[in-house]
């Protein structure tokens, strides 16, 4: 009797150790069990504006300079490519970039002729390095800021994490809005729950950036919470700009380089202008005060209460149409997400605040940048957004802000990589 019970509990143990060597691929090759393997919570990253590679393909009615193509065979490389940055050929960029207002359908649409890609969705290829020539030397590749999510991917691929298995990529066209990303959601969903089911159901973590998060947000805050409670471990914040950002503002104005030092930013502003994404960043109204200054003339200030006077003025109307189909968005990813939530900003860096325009002919193109506290490119209190979650929402938000850390340099930061990593292997 003993010695039976005995055999069945040596069978059933054999059983199981046999299973997890063949679900486990080292397993296979060394017999051994890497338990850690079964504790680590698969990663999605969410990138920001500008934060994947985008490829196109043209059959264009026209062109806008000499130097430009009409016509391609294939796909190339639009999203980014420095070959195409340089004075000239950027005019065949910005057309070919550019989208399309459309203002009955309150749809956007590419340039005409223009048809564009995002590349490699569920994969981080795309969103590790933006330039994918693998042309220059990663220096050069980290000076032209091609340099993205590639030393998060790093950190966790030495915690023994698998590119493309438990650390996948959710890239998208981050020249559009929430209100257009319909079928980006539904692929995200998908996504999740591949991972889930490929990861022994484990539940995923996010990783978003900037205008990655808000867009993350706006997801979690579209699901049950039983469906978040199934699938999701927790969302990462980093620098996310859920109250919009100034610059935003500044960028459909005036244009803005992306510190791209070779980039002329009022060559830019046509690309950018056309952005319903940076529309969905304008500051929010519930942490800007109706009578608080964006930007100022000599004789009129400009506040969250009267954006379609701004873009009236500076000529851009196509804008508040924009702002007002992605508002409705825009205050839904504000709300608390229902997934635990890490909430990482830098602080204590000169941020763009107020746009002065009081000097003649300023506007729109040439504002005087006043600046206040952020991480350089959001304001501190768009960053403070996912903070002031705490005690809104049943799951447990933590905040941790690190003075002096930069919104894109703070992907390559040590001490914030390493959180992830604690993080992501922490039950
Ligand atoms: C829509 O756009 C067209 C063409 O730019 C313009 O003539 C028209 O006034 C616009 N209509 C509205 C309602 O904004
Ligand atoms: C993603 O990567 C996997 C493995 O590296 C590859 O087999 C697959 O084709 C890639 N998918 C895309 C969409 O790039
Ligand atoms: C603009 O705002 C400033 C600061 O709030 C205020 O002092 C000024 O009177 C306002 N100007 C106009 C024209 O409303």
């Amino acid at each position: 009797m003993l010695k039976n019970l005995f055999l069945s509990a040596l069978v059933i143990s054999v059983q199981i150790l046999t299973l997890l060597v063949l679900l486990h691929p080292s397993g296979v090759a060394g017999f051994r069990i890497d338990r850690s393997y079964f504790t680590k919570s698969p990663v999605i990253l969410v990138p920001g504006d500008g934060g994947s590679q985008l490829v196109a393909k043209l059959n264009k009615p026209s062109k806008v300079h000499i130097f430009c193509d009409k016509k391609t065979n294939d796909y190339f490389n639009l999203w980014l490519n420095p070959q195409l940055l340089i004075p000239g050929v950027l005019h065949c960029w910005v057309d070919n970039m550019r989208l399309v207002y459309n203002n009955v359908t309150r749809r956007t649409s590419n340039s005409p002729g223009v048809d564009i890609r995002v590349p490699g969705f569920g994969n981080t290829s795309n969103i590790e390095w933006l330039d994918p020539s693998g042309f220059m030397p990663p220096f050069i590749q980290r000076m032209i800021l091609s340099n993205y999510y590639v030393d998060i991917v790093n950190g966790l691929v030495d915690l023994g994490y698998q590119r493309d298995l438990n650390i996948r990529g959710a890239p998208y066209d981050y020249r559009k809005a929430p209100n257009e990303m319909g079928e980006y959601y539904g692929a995200l969903k998908k996504l999740v729950e591949e991972t889930y089911e490929r990861n022994y159901q484990k539940r995923v973590t996010f990783v978003c950036h900037s205008l990655g998060c808000p867009v993350t947000s706006y997801f979690f805050n579209q699901q049950s919470q039983l469906w978040k409670k199934k699938y999701i471990k927790g969302l990462i914040s980093l620098g996310g700009a859920y109250g919009g950002a100034v610059k935003a503002m500044k960028t459909i104005a005036s244009g803005e380089n992306l510190g791209i030092l070779i980039v002329k930013q009022s060559d830019l502003k046509i690309e950018q202008m056309s952005s319903t994404s940076l529309a969905f960043l304008l500051p929010a109204r519930q942490l800007w005060g109706p009578n608080e200054q964006l930007a100022f003339t000599k004789t009129k200030n400009y506040t969250v209460a009267n954006y379609d006077e701004f873009f009236t003025d500076i000529g851009y109307p196509t804008g508040y149409e924009m702002y007002k189909d992605t508002l409705p968005f825009a205050e839904i990813s504000r709300k608390p997400p229902g997934v635990e939530v890490i909430c990482i900003y830098g602080t204590g860096l000169d941020t763009t605040e107020k746009l002065d325009y009081r000097k003649d002919k300023s506007l729109p193109n040439s504002p005087k940048l006043l600046t206040g506290n952020g991480d350089g490119t959001v304001n501190i209190r768009s960053l403070q957004v996912c903070s002031n979650w705490e005690g809104k929402q049943e799951q447990n938000v933590y905040s941790k802000h690190f003075p002096k850390v930069e919104h894109l340099s703070m992907l390559s930061s040590k001490l914030i990589i390493d959180i992830i990593k604690h993080y992501v292997v922490t039950w």
